[in-house]
């Protein structure tokens, strides 16, 4: 079941991609300011949502759909289709070659803390790169079984992390890092949290923590990253979600979550 759902999700999540890429080729205009002035979606997001949104439809007639630019709506087989179109949408108006398409499907309600993640595809069109996992069969890239790094301490730690578009959000964001930016090998802001949590699963970083993560930007990453060896969850005991996602091999996660408690992180 996981494994047929994966290759579904595959294929449209690359064709997503293929258009997503088309559309950067081409010139990027915003379409409208969300959230906040620097929260924005493009035309390219809406029209890749909508893509995709069809391809599911036409392959998956009976499942749910939730995105980020559209409205969600429940299916009756129990599984939901979660969707960022083009997660890393400032890196994508900017030209910067690190947004991804992130394609999961999930079973159970549509809620992070709940669901159960059968596959996740996170697609980087600008690299050609497709991080790929279904439950129980592994993270792949291309034909690479995916492993997160091992046994790294935290003071040797490459970590990977994202900021909030709310101001407020941001400026407790830089109140963590203080405690966080001495203690750790670095620090990376690579824009897309889909592509963070690949990242980790390849090996590329250690760690990924954020605050205010959508269901959207985590499900496939998340999937990826667990599959990879990574325990991924909220704080104590939490799932991953809104209030805190982070995502390590299960040492680094338990020292990480421990430093971000102490650093204040009590959400
Ligand atoms: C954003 C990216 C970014 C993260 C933000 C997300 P978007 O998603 O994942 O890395 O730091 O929190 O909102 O808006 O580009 O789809
Ligand atoms: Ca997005």
């Amino acid at each position: 079941m996981s494994s047929a759902l994966l290759a579904i999700a595959c294929g449209i999540a690359e064709q997503g991609g293929a258009l997503a890429a088309r559309r950067r080729a081409e010139g990027v205009e915003v379409a409208a300011s969300k959230s906040a002035p620097e929260d924005i979606v493009t035309f390219a997001d809406r029209e890749t949502e909508a893509l995709i949104r069809s391809l599911i439809a036409d392959a998956r007639p009976d499942d749910g759909f939730l995105g980020e630019e559209s409205d969600a709506s429940r299916g009756s087989s129990g599984l939901t289709w979660v969707v960022d179109p083009i997660d890393g949408t400032v890196n994508f108006l900017y030209g910067i070659p690190s947004w991804s398409v992130s394609v999961a499907v999930v079973e159970g309600d549509p809620d992070p803390s709940t669901w159960t993640t059968l596959a996740g595809v996170v697609v980087n069109p600008s690299s050609g790169e497709t991080f790929v996992a279904s439950a129980g069969g592994g993270a792949w890239l291309g034909d690479r079984r995916l492993e997160v790094n091992h046994g790294v301490e935290l003071p040797l730690a490459l970590v990977g992390t994202g900021f909030s578009y709310s101001s407020e959000t941001r400026a407790w964001q830089a109140g963590i890092l203080t405690g966080l930016l001495p203690r750790v090998r670095d620090i990376r802001r690579l824009g897309s949290a889909a592509l963070d949590l690949s990242f980790l699963a390849a090996g590329r970083l250690d760690a990924h923590f954020e605050r205010g993560l959508n269901a959207w930007d985590h499900a496939a990453g998340a999937l990826i990253a667990r599959e990879a060896g990574a325990k991924v969850g909220g704080l104590r005991g939490a799932a991953e979600g809104v209030g805190m996602t982070v995502a390590a091999s299960p040492d680094l996660f338990d020292a990480l979550e421990a430093l971000l408690v102490e650093s204040g992180a009590m959400v």
